[in-house]
C-alpha cells in the first residue's frame, strides 16, 4: 500500500490542493483527465501524451484519472511508463466495470481481480491509489459480491480506496449511502448544474470527495468550438454526439451540438475581460463547496498549463453565479438528453 503522506509530499503543490474525501490524500484542485491518453479525441502518439503528462507534472496537477479502457489499456500503460522512467508516483485513479469480461453482468469475483490486476500492471503499481467503479449497471451498485471483493483487494493492499463515478444524481445518492466509498465522480460544469441542488452538500456530509468530470463540456466550454468544427472519425465528439456508442450525456454533456454553440454564447458575455472562457468554467466547478478536484482533459501541454493556472483566479462572483443558475434553470437543462 502507498505511504499516503510520502505520496501526498512527493509532488509539488504549485496550485492548491484538497483533501479527496476521507482518503487521506490531498489531491490538486484542478485535476488532469486522461481518457484524451487512449486516443478516444482523436489519435495521439505516445511522444504527445508524455508532453501532456510533462506538462501536468510542471503544472503541480497531481492527480490524474484514467480508466482501464481508455485506449483498451493504452491510457493507463502510458501513464505508467511515464511514472516509471521519470521516478515518479502520481495520485492516480482509475476506473473498473467496462470491460467486456465485466460490462454489464460479469461482476464475478474473479473477472473484478483480474480487471484490477490489469491495471495494477500496466500502471507499474503495487497498489491503486483510487480504484472507481465505471458507471456500472445501477442495479449492480448495491450488489454484496462486489462490495466483498473490494474489501478484499483493499485488504490484501492492492487497491487503497474504493470508489464510484456515476451517470445519474439519484446513482450518486445511492452511492452516498455506501460507507465504502471514499470519492464520487460526476459530471459537474456550467451546462449540468444538478447536483448543486442537495447532492454537494449530501457529499460534504459524508466525508466523500467530488471528482468534477467533463468540466468543459468536451470542450464546448473553452468557447473555441463552431459549427465548422471538424472531429475526426476516432473522437467520441464525432461518432457518440448523439449517444449512439454509449451514453449520451458523456459527450458535450447530453446536449446537442449547435444548441451547445447557441448557450456558449449566452455564456461567453458573463466572461469577466481578462479570463479566458476555459478558466471561467473551471472555476465556476472549483467554487462548488464540496469540489475534491475538477478533471480537466486535455489533449495538449498548452491546455494544461491554462487549465491549471485556473486556480490562481479568485471565485467568480456571486451574482455571476445567480445569472449562470438561471440560465441553467430556463436555456440550458431542457436540452439535455438522457438521464441526468
Ligand atoms: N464515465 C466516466 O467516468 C467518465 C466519462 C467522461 C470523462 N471522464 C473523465 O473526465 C475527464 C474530463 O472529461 P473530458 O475530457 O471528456 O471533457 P472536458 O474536460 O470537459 O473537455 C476536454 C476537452 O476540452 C478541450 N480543452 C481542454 N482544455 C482546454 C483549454 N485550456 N483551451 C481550449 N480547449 C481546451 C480539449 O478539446 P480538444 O481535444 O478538441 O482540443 C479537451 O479534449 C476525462 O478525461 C476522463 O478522465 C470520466
Amino acid at each position: 500500500m502507498q505511504n499516503k503522506q510520502s505520496l501526498s509530499s512527493s509532488y509539488d503543490h504549485k496550485i492548491p490542493h484538497r483533501p479527496l474525501g476521507k482518503s487521506g490524500y490531498l489531491v490538486s484542485e484542478i485535476g488532469l483527465g486522461c481518457w484524451q491518453l487512449g486516443g478516444d479525441f482523436g489519435p495521439v502518439s505516445k511522444q504527445q501524451v508524455n508532453t501532456i503528462l510533462n506538462a501536468a507534472d510542471e503544472s503541480g496537477v497531481s492527480f490524474w484519472d484514467t480508466a482501464d479502457v481508455y485506449g483498451s489499456g493504452q491510457s493507463e500503460q502510458w501513464i505508467g511508463d511515464w511514472c516509471k522512467s521519470n521516478a515518479k508516483q502520481r495520485i492516480i485513479g482509475t476506473k473498473f466495470g467496462r470491460n467486456d469480461s465485466l460490462y454489464p453482468n460479469g461482476y464475478t469475483p474473479e473477472n473484478i481481480r483480474k480487471s484490477i490486476e490489469g491495471s495494477l500492471e500496466r500502471l507499474q503499481l503495487s497498489s491503486i491509489p483510487l480504484i472507481q467503479l465505471h458507471c456500472i449497471p445501477e442495479e449492480m451498485l448495491n450488489d454484496d459480491i462486489l462490495w466483498h471483493c473490494l474489501d478484499d483487494l483493499t485488504r490484501e493492499g492492492l487497491v487503497d480506496n474504493v470508489a464510484a463515478s456515476v451517470e445519474t444524481i439519484e446513482q450518486a445518492h445511492t452511492c452516498l449511502g455506501i460507507p465504502a466509498i471514499t470519492s464520487l465522480q460526476i459530471i459537474l460544469n456550467i451546462f449540468r448544474q444538478d447536483a448543486c441542488e442537495t447532492l454537494l452538500a449530501a457529499a460534504k456530509d459524508a466525508d466523500v470527495g467530488i471528482l468534477a468530470r467533463l468540466p468543459l463540456a468536451s470542450g464546448l466550454l473553452s468557447g473555441k468550438m463552431n459549427k465548422n468544427t471538424v472531429f475526426s472519425n476516432s473522437d467520441h465528439r464525432n461518432y457518440n454526439r448523439d449517444g449512439n456508442a454509449f451514453s449520451v450525456g458523456e459527450t458535450f454533456s447530453g446536449l446537442p451540438y449547435a444548441k451547445g454553440l447557441e448557450l456558449v454564447e449566452l455564456i461567453r458575455e458573463l466572461v469577466p475581460d481578462g479570463m479566458s472562457m476555459s478558466q471561467f468554467a473551471l472555476r465556476w466547478c472549483l467554487d462548488q463547496h464540496g469540489v475534491s478536484s475538477v478533471l480537466a482533459g486535455a489533449s495538449s501541454p498548452e491546455q494544461v498549463r491554462d487549465n491549471a493556472a485556473a486556480s490562481t483566479n479568485p471565485p467568480l462572483p456571486q451574482s455571476t453565479h445567480q445569472a449562470l443558475a438561471d440560465l441553467y434553470i430556463q436555456k440550458i437543462r431542457p436540452y439535455i438528453r438522457g438521464k441526468i
